[in-house]
């Protein structure tokens, strides 16, 4: 059998518990061990006179059983007062039942001033001023349990109580916004409509009514909402009788009734007046974000169609089975990425390369001898498809973007991305799946340098809501996300993101303002701004190429993840990784809460027998080979003066197509000088990065290496100074 429900310790507050239902309450709280403070003005039911003879009788009948209880006789209107009796008696406050109440009723037209004031001050400003005065102590307690008490005649109306119709409903208002902001202090906020005998209805409810509505009846629903146990928040409830019944809104699909540049009119909305007020097929709302969402959607739907149709992502479900067939296939509009190493080097900040990691330099300084672009850029490259507006002109398809979520994501490479360059992409709507709960768009982007493919992404786009069209659920065009094998991981890294990393991160090109705008993430259910989901990705891939592949880029090849939950910036990321041949397998946590927000996720690597093939070959095809062996031929012969004046040991990278093409040294220091192909054997002195064009233009006078340096296409580290005499050597020695 269940344990009682119990209330030990704690200290409860009940508001016009001298008589009726808040009698009932404070009774069967204290039954239950509970410190009660029973507050009653002691007037009568019109809010005229007061006394103490009710709270006291209530009192001395809670002491006589064997409970603990105090008395306070001051209007509700004096909150502060009644939450002191409590802190006095008691020391603390978890409870607050808002129940004191009044009648004023007449007929609207003859409602004075007096009697809509007196209404509202009581009910509705007398349950703000005590829950106010419990509030901070509830916050720094973590724990608290509040009732509004509303009235069936708010809900429904009722006639002659138009007054205490808007003060009751007001209460709703009140403890709807209550239970949103108590949630993270775990202050919860219920309402309650209670029907029950009491001198309040006993002119009311029919006589033999009034002995069955007993308040007994509705105080265990009290009791059960304020119960630390109970994670009822938010909650309306009609109660009597015995019998208790929760309510909640319900909203029509709608119309949307206006169309792009043009003006909105009365005769559109009567024309759609049908559908507006049709019920059929009504959602639940429960959260103001899903209100905002439907009209974000609804703009999105005018501009994309501008057409006048429901305004609800279900209303796809309808059109889309039909729509499908147009849709797949669909070619997105192409476009092109063009970067640079900034970029580049952005983005490996954003996904957490970071100096104090060695390995990581060659991601975020473009002088790295080996300075490569993060795989997982690619990513990056390719998202413009689905972020530029494409999916809002698919055929068929109308999107409502407040219900889009980026579920999965995979990404290929043929070649490690270029260093900087412009690639261009041709993305496809590769498949449309119907997961019930939603449709999933498989969008499939290509990107290619000129006409070479370098990177593959597949984008698997979650419609919520609009699923359950009977459409098919698989297709052989995914991408597949695969389980984790099962055992402990092979190996775990760990990287904590920073306050500032979606903020960062946003700086490669996901605006949208949940990263970094916290009145939007509270609109969209947020407690703060998440971190991206392609972000988390990112620092799970650096993860396995440092693990697996010492961070050599060429050995990348796809990656798979499917996002199961949000991360705040400033959480610590574990990625845990299972080695299964060329398939690292893995899944990523939040360390902190153990959740997992990557799940089902894998990166494959080029088994190291096949780096060597797709890195472009040392000095083929290069213009500056020449160059160099021209140089070392005339060395032979005028090597020995030349070490004599430079002393130095100078590598070159020579770059094509943004990868390093050759490396080169030319030695004029030891022995008499010599030029060789690879890097210093010893070390140099200085190094020299740039491409073979630029080599070129430098070596054939048509670009200043000066000029060069400054405008960054040719970029120097180690003894500067040093190349000054370089200079020299090749205007004396590399003419051709
Ligand atoms: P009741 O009249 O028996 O109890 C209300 C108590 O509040 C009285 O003891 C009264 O002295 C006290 N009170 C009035 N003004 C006060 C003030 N300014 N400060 C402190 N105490 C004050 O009435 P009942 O039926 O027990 O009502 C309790 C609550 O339930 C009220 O808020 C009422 O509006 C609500 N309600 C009751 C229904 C019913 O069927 N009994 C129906 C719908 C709502």
């Amino acid at each position: 059998m269940a344990l009682p429900l119990r209330f030990d310790g704690r200290v409860v507050l009940v508001t016009g518990a001298g008589g009726g239902l808040g009698q009932a309450y404070a009774l069967a709280f204290a039954k239950r061990g509970a410190s009660v403070v029973v507050n009653d003005l002691g007037g009568d039911h019109r809010g005229i006179g007061k006394g103490s003879s009710a709270a006291d009788k209530v009192v001395a009948e809670i002491r006589r059983k064997g409970g603990k209880a105090v008395a306070n006789y001051d209007s509700v209107e004096a909150g502060e007062k009644i939450v002191k009796t409590a802190l006095d008696a008691f020391g603390r406050i978890d409870i607050v039942v808002n129940n004191a109440g009044i009648l004023r009723d007449r007929t609207f037209g003859r409602i004075s001033d007096e009697d809509w004031d007196i209404i509202h001050r009581v009910h509705l400003r007398g349950s703000f001023q005590v829950t106010r005065a419990a509030w901070d102590h509830m916050k720094k307690q973590n724990f608290g349990r509040i009732i509004m008490t509303s009235s069936a005649s708010g809900i429904y109306g009722n006639f002659g109580q138009a007054n205490y119709s808007a003060a009751k409903l007001g209460l709703l208002g009140l403890a709807n916004t209550l239970a949103i902001e108590g949630k993270k202090s775990n202050i919860h906020c219920n309402t309650v409509a209670p029907t029950a005998g009491s001198r309040l209805t006993q002119n009311i409810l029919p006589g033999d009514l009034l002995e069955t509505m007993k308040p007994d009846y509705v105080a265990p629903l009290v009791l059960w909402l304020c119960h630390e146990s109970c994670e009822e928040n938010g909650g309306l409830f009609e109660v009597g009788g015995g019998w208790i019944g929760k309510l909640r809104w319900e909203r029509t699909l709608g119309a949307c009734v206006r169309q792009k540049n043009q003006p909105m009119t009365p005769e559109a909305v009567k024309a759609n007046w049908q559908k507006i007020c049709d019920f059929d097929n009504a959602s639940k709302p429960q959260r103001i974000q899903e209100s905002v969402g439907n009209i974000i959607g609804a703009l999105s739907q005018i501009e994309s169609d501008g057409g006048i149709s429901t305004n609800d992502t279900s209303h796809v479900a309808s059109t889309a089975t039909s729509g499908f067939a147009r849709a797949i296939g669909y070619k997105l509009p192409p476009f092109s990425s063009t970067y640079t190493e900034l970029e580049a080097i952005m983005y490996a900040l954003g996904v957490g390369a970071s100096p104090k990691d060695p390995e990581d330099l060659k991601f975020i300084y473009e002088g790295s001898s080996d300075f490569s672009c993060l795989p997982t850029f690619g990513v990056i490259i390719a998202q413009k498809s689905i972020m530029g507006g494409g999916l809002a002109e698919l055929p068929g398809l109308s999107i409502n973007f407040a219900k889009v979520l980026h579920g999965e994501q995979y990404l290929e490479l043929y070649k490690p991305l270029p260093r900087a360059g412009k690639l261009r992409c041709e993305g496809v709507v590769a498949d449309i799946l119907d997961k019930g709960s939603g449709l999933v768009i498989l969008v499939d982007v290509y990107s290619y340098a000129e006409s070479e493919l370098i990177c593959y992404n597949q984008f698997s786009v979650f419609l919520v809501g609009s699923g359950g069209t009977g459409g098919k659920r698989t297709s052989d065009k995914v991408k597949a996300a695969v389980a984790i094998p099962n055992r402990p991981p092979d190996a775990v890294l760990t990287d904590t993101t920073s306050l500032n990393q979606a903020a960062l991160y946003r700086l490669s090109g996901d605006w949208n303002p949940l990263h970094v705008d916290p009145n939007f993430a509270s609109l969209a259910g947020f407690d703060k701004p998440i971190l991206h989901g392609l972000c988390t990705f990112g620092f799970s891939a650096r993860h396995i190429l440092r693990q697996f592949a010492d961070t050599d880029v060429s050995r990348f090849k796809a990656i798979k993840v499917r996002f199961v939950k949000p991360v705040y910036p400033g959480q610590t990321l574990q990625t845990e990784m299972w080695k299964e041949g060329n398939r690292i397998h893995f899944q990523t946590k939040i360390q902190e809460t153990g959740d997992i927000v990557i799940s089902n996720a894998y990166v494959d690597l080029v088994p190291t027998s096949g780096v060597l093939a797709k890195t472009p070959s040392e000095g083929g095809k290069l213009q500056s080979t020449l160059i160099f062996e021209e140089i070392g031929r005339r060395l032979k012969t005028v090597g020995h003066e030349m070490v004599k004046k430079v002393s130095g040991v100078f590598e070159w990278h020579i770059t094509k197509g943004g990868n390093i093409g050759a490396k080169w040294t030319i030695d004029l220091k030891n022995d008499s000088g010599k030029v060789y192909q690879g890097p210093a054997k010893g070390s140099a002195d200085t190094t020299f990065i740039l491409s073979d064009e630029d080599f070129m233009e430098v070596v054939l006078g048509k670009l200043d290496p000066q000029k060069a340096f400054f405008s960054g296409r040719l970029k120097a580290r180690g003894n500067i100074m040093l190349s000054q005499k370089l200079q020299m050597i090749l205007k004396e020695h590399a003419r051709l």
